[in-house]
């Protein structure tokens, strides 16, 4: 197996929450998901891969574009992930569909591969997200398109959140970073395609209002997916703390029956390999 989302523990945090990872009713990865696709504008019979494929939130979508006359591919660098995904699949009869392990950070396909990559809010997370888009160029046709969905915007009361729950980490572990600087707006978007061969053809803000029972579900569902990785490492005895201060932070949030409503806008963007005539002059 390769290693680069092992280095910085992402892949272990996915690892642990494949179980749980968007089966906590909670609408979020599935409508962005199918957004994503959606805006990739599939076609019957096209060959798709489907990078950091999680539990299937692009993939499902993905394989009903295609039909049974194209093919998707979705890779994963956490096991489970990928054997859990792979059990949906099979369940499904989808015989155009394989699920494997494999680094998005450096899919190991020939060249020329594809007709779609997507990579549905994971490009952020890679060690090297520009030479990764410039590999995703390198496995599409010439006319092919990738689609890669990015955080635009996050409620203000999960921001507050947040930042309640940093506020109970040990001292000497960094705070959640803010969006990757590749990734922060449309500029720098538009910028970092275009660095590695890519034409960015649109880029649509996609906002979706989440719905929680309570605070107690909003943070079940923090552990079934990134949020992980700041929950894992607040000390278990300061963890009764944390919830109720984010509670305290949620409150702007809560609706008059007692449940939550958060609200995230993601950008999704989709790019075509210049024709090698028209490559812009490196800056
Ligand atoms: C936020 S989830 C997104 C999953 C899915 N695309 C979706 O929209 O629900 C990120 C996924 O990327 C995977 N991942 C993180 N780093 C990876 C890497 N280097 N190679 C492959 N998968 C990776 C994680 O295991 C996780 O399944």
């Amino acid at each position: 197996m390769t290693s680069s989302g092992r280095s910085n523990g992402t892949v272990e945090v996915f690892e642990q929450a494949a179980a749980s990872y968007d089966r906590t009713g909670v609408s979020f990865f599935g409508p962005f998901g199918a957004e994503l696709v959606r805006r990739a504008g599939i076609r019957p019979g096209e060959r798709v891969l489907d990078v950091g494929c999680g539990r299937g939130a692009v993939l499902f979508p993905a394989a009903d574009a295609t039909g049974s006359t194209g093919h998707v591919t979705g890779i994963d660098l956490a096991p489970a992930m990928v054997a859990l995904t792979a059990e949906d699949v099979t369940r499904a009869g989808l015989t155009h569909v394989d699920v494997r392990v494999g680094d998005a950070q450096q899919p190991d396909f020939p060249p020329g591969s594809f007709d779609v990559v997507l990579a549905g809010l994971v490009v952020f997370l890679l060690p090297d997200p520009r030479q990764a888009l410039q590999t995703y160029a390198r496995l599409l046709r010439p006319a092919g398109r990738l689609a890669i969905s990015t955080f635009a915007a996050q409620d203000p009361a999960f921001v507050a959140a947040m930042d309640a729950l940093a506020a109970h980490l040990p001292a000497d572990r960094p705070r959640p970073a803010p969006a990757a600087a590749p990734f922060a707006d449309d500029g720098a978007i538009t910028a970092t395609m275009a660095a590695v061969g890519l034409a960015v053809t649109a880029i649509r803000e996609h906002r979706l209002e989440s719905h929680f029972h309570n605070v107690d579900h909003w943070m079940e569902w923090m552990w079934s997916h990134g949020g992980r990785a700041l929950l894992s490492h607040i000390p278990a005895d300061r963890l009764d703390a944390a919830t109720a201060d984010a509670a305290r932070a949620l409150e702007p949030a809560r609706l008059s029956g007692g449940g939550l409503t958060l609200t995230t806008a993601i950008r999704v963007t989709v790019a075509t390999p210049y024709p090698a005539a028209a490559q812009p002059e490196p800056s």
